[in-house]
């Protein structure tokens, strides 16, 4: 998504005025937030992350478990780059000069920036986006002292051993805004920031003091991103100013009255992170996000909710804060964070669990929406306190489900306040009552002789060299031997499938890339898989991390990812940080200069721009699939132009289930820019899903939807020409998300967009009554579906059954988009 540009736009007609980032310190935080019980905090008992992740664990440096990617052969190329072989993807910082010292004197900030910036990379400030300078940036064991801050630059992967955690540890002068700069002087336009991550690190900021206002890490950030098991050390002393995670609080909505606009983000994904101390462990201001597994200790906020659209917290652990949540943001007569969706969480010895600014007359309508469920309370003060007093009592107690905003079950709106019913959790989703979850593996504890490189097995990778039959060979042999397949940096150029068999493990460097290319996949009616997960009928195990699948050229018939494995629910199979990314990319052939957009000229489609049949598909045969941190995106936009010029390239379909069986994971998944739908799900059950996040192609409809991916109904397409009779608007859109003959499906937090209508954004502009597309969702012949916190934008409908419109946005305006809090079908 590339949401900026549009903001410009939006700006002059919405009241919004853009200025510098709000201050952090902008939000004081008393330590009272006027309770009114006192409470007792006795001593706490940290659970097991804390020992896991304690200093005295990372400092024994002398004698660290190898990690295997340290110590590989490291022969990574980036395919497109103008000097391939030459450009260096993999650096280990100790190369670049950093000591790792723990003496406090070395100083490695110089050395570790020029382990990022090496190599002509795409630097903050002068580059907006680039694919051909990937790299990660490696530590091994380590303390390393830092002075300033560490500029990220565009693609970068910063990995620390996890065997041993390497400490970033900041000198008590430091001097910089954050210890990891993702986002320096915000060189790079938060919406555009794709493709990167950090993991296993700690960012000890305890030596600087206590009144010094800085962050761990700088994070304004879209999809397929993520931070991953990293602890943030921070002092917890009286008037603390430091800040764990810093994603700007800038924001642009509907209520000409409120605060200004400043930097949006559409994220993301982040898990296993552990707060310190701290003013605030994060300062979180974003459109949507998927976090799962944070923990804050001693903060006196452990998350300030800046602004949002829409958020999924799952598994938030919050221990001695003063408040947990502040989702208050804005006050009631503006508030600016939309929605928050909390389960599977605990809060304990914690003054204010939630902090909200919602009232029976709050505006927008739907503000500060919110959903608790299956949320444990230990010795909490006030569970949810508003700008008039406690709203919900604290204690040592169970919520099982409570919740605030505008509620559909399935007839509405009513406004609410109050305890509901949770959704009926399938036993096949959860282990112990909580829904199953898997962090991306590390295999860190597999020796090296466990691994086997694609390019030392003979494939190139240099995006001009058909590498199936080599890729299926070392793919089979791995498989059969037990070992993972390390897929080097790369573009892996196929002319067929290439066949992941089951008990595959596989992980890719710096997201490798298999590019689907040629006569084999262009007639769309004869698609053919890129890729495919195992054959109908078989049972086993794939795990799969860090990699991209893509297409190059005219390739109307190609599936990227065909998953037919079935996996048992007590041990899914799984993908992490796998995405697919359809045009947009130097050597994908479908760049500027190919699929120029032509909102001026009717209905012209170039053959050669047609780039995929479906992103992904879960055949009938599927199941037991856990998917986190998924982006399955059609560009808008050309990454490897310098001014980001939009571009119309054509996919049919986004993510489609028909797994009889289900029993799928979706968590922090997003779909874009595919013609006919983003999600759709047929005749399957016992889906959980979030918080997902769409948005429809921006030529749309101009073609529309049916065009140039005609309905099939083997393939269960809608048939927008026959379905659109008698609808007002501008129907034949693709859906956001459509149900089909399915049940059970359980959806917490959603974000289906609809910004544009041939290009222009009129049709999502305040006020001009959500006409980019007539409806976005759309459930049929289903029973049980469930959605916590619906957000849609531009689209009239938000949700319509049977082909009768069930929910208007009129009654749920929200911040920027339009928000149901709950609904529930039958
Ligand atoms: C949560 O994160 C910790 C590390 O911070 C990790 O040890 C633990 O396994 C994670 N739990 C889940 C359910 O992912
Ligand atoms: C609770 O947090 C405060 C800082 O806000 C800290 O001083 C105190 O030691 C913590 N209590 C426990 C029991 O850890
Ligand atoms: C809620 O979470 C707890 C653990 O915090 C778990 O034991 C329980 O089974 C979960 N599920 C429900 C539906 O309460
Ligand atoms: C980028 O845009 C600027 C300003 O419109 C223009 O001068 C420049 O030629 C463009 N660059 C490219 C590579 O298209």
């Amino acid at each position: 998504m590339r949401f900026l540009s549009f903001i410009a736009v939006l700006v002059g007609l919405t009241g919004c005025i853009f200025a510098d980032p709000i201050p952090i310190h902008s939000h004081p935080h008393s330590r009272i937030i006027s309770p009114t019980t006192s409470v007792e905090l006795p001593s706490i008992s940290r659970n097991s992350l804390a020992s896991v992740h304690s200093p005295a664990s990372a400092r024994a440096v002398s004698n660290p478990e190898p990690y295997w990617l340290e110590h590989i052969e490291h022969q990574g190329i980036s395919a497109f780059h103008p000097a391939p072989d030459t450009y260096q993807v993999f650096r280990n910082v100790k190369s670049f000069g950093a000591q790792g010292m723990s003496d406090g004197v070395t100083d490695d900030t110089a050395a570790i920036n020029a382990a990022i910036s090496s190599g002509g990379r795409c630097a903050p400030g002068s580059c907006r986006s680039s694919t051909t300078t990937p790299a990660i940036v490696y530590f091994p064991a380590g303390t390393y002292l830092i002075s300033s801050s560490l500029i990220d630059y565009y693609y970068t992967q910063i990995i620390g051993n996890p065997n041993s955690l390497p400490i970033l540890k900041a000198a008590p002068h430091f001097g910089g805004f954050a210890l990891i700069d993702g986002d320096h002087g915000l060189g790079f336009g938060p919406t555009d920031i794709f493709y990167r991550q950090i993991r296993n690190l700690i960012l000890d900021m305890t030596e600087i003091p206590a009144g010094t206002l800085v962050n761990g890490v700088h994070w304004p950030t879209a999809q397929a991103t993520s931070i991953q098991n990293c602890v943030f050390r921070m002092s917890d002393a009286a008037g603390t100013q430091h800040q764990g995670l810093f994603i700007e609080s800038g924001f642009c909505h509907r209520s000409p009255l409120t605060i200004s606009a400043t930097i949006v983000g559409s994220g993301g994904f982040m898990n296993d992170l552990v707060f310190y101390g701290g003013m605030n462990g994060i300062l979180f201001g974003n459109q949507q996000y998927t976090v799962r597994n944070l923990t804050f200790y001693n903060a006196v906020t452990a998350i300030q909710q800046g602004w949002n659209w829409g958020w999924t917290y799952i598994g938030l652990t919050v221990v001695n804060c003063t408040i947990g949540l502040n989702m208050a943001t804005g006050g009631s007569s503006g508030q600016i964070v939309g929605s928050v969706t909390i389960l599977d969480s605990n809060f304990a010895n914690t003054e204010v669990a939630i902090l909200t600014a919602r009232t029976p007359s709050s505006s927008p309508a739907t503000g500060g929406s919110l959903i608790l469920d299956n949320v444990s309370l230990t010795n909490v003060a006030i569970a949810v306190q508003g700008p008039c007093g406690i709203i919900l009592a604290g204690g040592t107690t169970k919520i099982t489900g409570w919740g605030q905003g505008n509620q559909y079950t399935p007839n509405g709106p009513t406004v609410f306040r109050g305890p509901t019913t949770p959704f009926a959790r399938p036993a096949s989703l959860t282990i112990d009552g909580e829904f199953y979850a898997r962090s991306k593996p590390q295999y860190n504890t597999l020796p090296l002789s466990s691994f086997v490189s694609t390019r030392a097995a003979g494939a190139k990778g240099d995006g001009k060299t058909d590498d199936t039959a080599i890729l299926n060979n070392v793919l089979q042999t791995a498989a059969a031997n037990g070992q993972v397949v390390f897929f080097d940096a790369g573009t892996y150029k196929v002319t067929s499938t290439v066949n992941i068999p089951l008990g595959s493990r596989i992980v890719g460097e710096s997201y490798s890339v298999i590019m689907g290319s040629g006569a084999f996949f262009s007639s769309m009616n004869a698609p053919e898989a890129v890729v495919s997960v195992g054959t109908t009928g078989q049972t086993g195990i794939v795990e799969w991390s860090d990699m991209i699948v893509s297409t190059q050229g005219a390739t109307a018939g190609a599936i990227l990812i065909e998953w037919n494995l079935a996996s048992s629910p007590s041990s899914p199979s799984g993908m992490w940080d796998v995405h697919t990314r359809i045009g947009g990319f130097a050597g994908s052939n479908l760049q500027v200069a190919n699929c120029p957009t032509t909102p001026g000229a009717a209905n012209i489609v170039k053959d050669d721009c047609m780039a995929a049949f479906m992103s992904m598909h879960f055949s009938n045969s599927a199941a037991g699939v856990y998917l986190e941190n998924t982006w399955f995106w059609t560009s808008d936009h050309d990454l490897d132009d310098p001014n980001l010029t939009q571009v119309t390239v054509y996919a049919g379909r986004g993510l489609y289930s028909t797994s009889s069986t289900g029993t799928i994971w979706l968590v922090g998944t997003s779909v874009e820019h595919h013609a006919l739908y983003q999600y759709q799900f047929t005749n399957t059950k016992d889906v959980f899903a979030g918080h997902i996040q769409t948005e429809t192609a921006y030529y749309q409809p101009n073609p529309p939807a049916m065009v140039p991916f005609p309905a099939v109904s083997a393939w269960n397409d809608f048939d927008f020409v026959a379905g659109c009779t008698g609808v007002a608007g501008n129907c034949a859109m693709g859906w956001g998300l459509r149900i089909v003959g399915s049940t059970s499906i359980l959806i917490y937090g959603a974000g289906l967009y609809s910004f544009f209508d041939n290009y222009r954004t009129f049709c999502s502009q305040v006020g001009n009554g959500e006409v980019c597309q007539a409806r976005i969702f759309s459930i049929e012949q289903s029973s049980n579906i469930n959605i916590y916190n619906l957000n849609t934008v531009g689209a009239t409908c938000m949700l319509s059954r049977d082909g009768l419109s069930m929910v208007h946005y009129a009654p749920n305006v929200n911040v920027f988009p339009d928000t149901v809090a709950l609904f529930k079908s039958d």
